[in-house]
């Protein structure tokens, strides 16, 4: 029985670790094309790399976003809205204390009490733009890491998760 039963586990076993392999092949070359003619993942792209992917295919799709939520607040966007006067001064650094800090908790709770609304908003929207926008994994509660809240957000006592 039991030798019979192993080629087929044979069989299956690599079909399945690279189908997970394929799903879950992070990060994803959003970028432009390097040296090798391959294009680049976010981590391996240089400064100004960054800044143009930023521009288009961070800003123009947050600006959206956050404009269709709070017209009255966001009418007008620009980098300033996620990186603060650093963005005026050439200091891109993320997460930044320009943005509020949250309560660290990971599973959220003080921020849906608190913050109901922009806290589906940014589950929902913004942290999967992101991601997608970066070709990064989005934050998982298995891992704790990814890409979410605390990619842009403080902790109480600094950066969280990885970031
Ligand atoms: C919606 C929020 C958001 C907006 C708007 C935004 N950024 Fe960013 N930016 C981020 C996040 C988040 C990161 C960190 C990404 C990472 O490494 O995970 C980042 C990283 C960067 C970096 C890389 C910093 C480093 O340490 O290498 C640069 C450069 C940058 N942004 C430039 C810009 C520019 C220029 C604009 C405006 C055209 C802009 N960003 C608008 C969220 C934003
Ligand atoms: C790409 C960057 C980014 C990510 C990711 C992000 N936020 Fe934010 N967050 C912002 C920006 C930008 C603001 C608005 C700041 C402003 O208006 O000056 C903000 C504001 C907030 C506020 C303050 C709301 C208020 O009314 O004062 C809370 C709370 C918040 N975010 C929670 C979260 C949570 C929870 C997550 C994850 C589910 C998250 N954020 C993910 C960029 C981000």
């Amino acid at each position: 029985m039991i030798t019979e039963r192993r080629p087929i586990l044979l069989c299956i076993c690599p079909a399945l670790i690279s189908g997970l392999l394929l799903s879950g092949c992070f990060p994803k070359k959003v970028g432009p094309a390097g040296p090798d003619g391959k294009r680049l993942t976010w981590d391996m792209m240089g400064a100004e790399q960054r800044k143009t992917h930023m521009k288009t295919a961070v800003m123009p799709r947050a600006a959206e976003l956050f404009r269709s939520w709070r017209p009255e607040n966001y009418a007008v966007t620009d980098c300033t809205l996620c990186h603060g006067k650093g963005a005026r001064t050439g200091d891109f650094h993320m997460p930044t204390g320009h943005l509020p800090r949250l309560s660290g908790d990971w599973t959220l709770r003080p921020e849906f009490e608190k913050y109901p609304e922009t806290t589906r908003l940014k589950l929902d929207r913004l942290v999967p733009l992101m991601s997608e926008a970066l070709g990064k994994k989005s934050f998982s509660l298995v891992t704790r890491r990814g890409f979410g809240c605390y990619s842009c957000h403080l902790g109480p006592s600094g950066p969280l998760f990885g970031n």
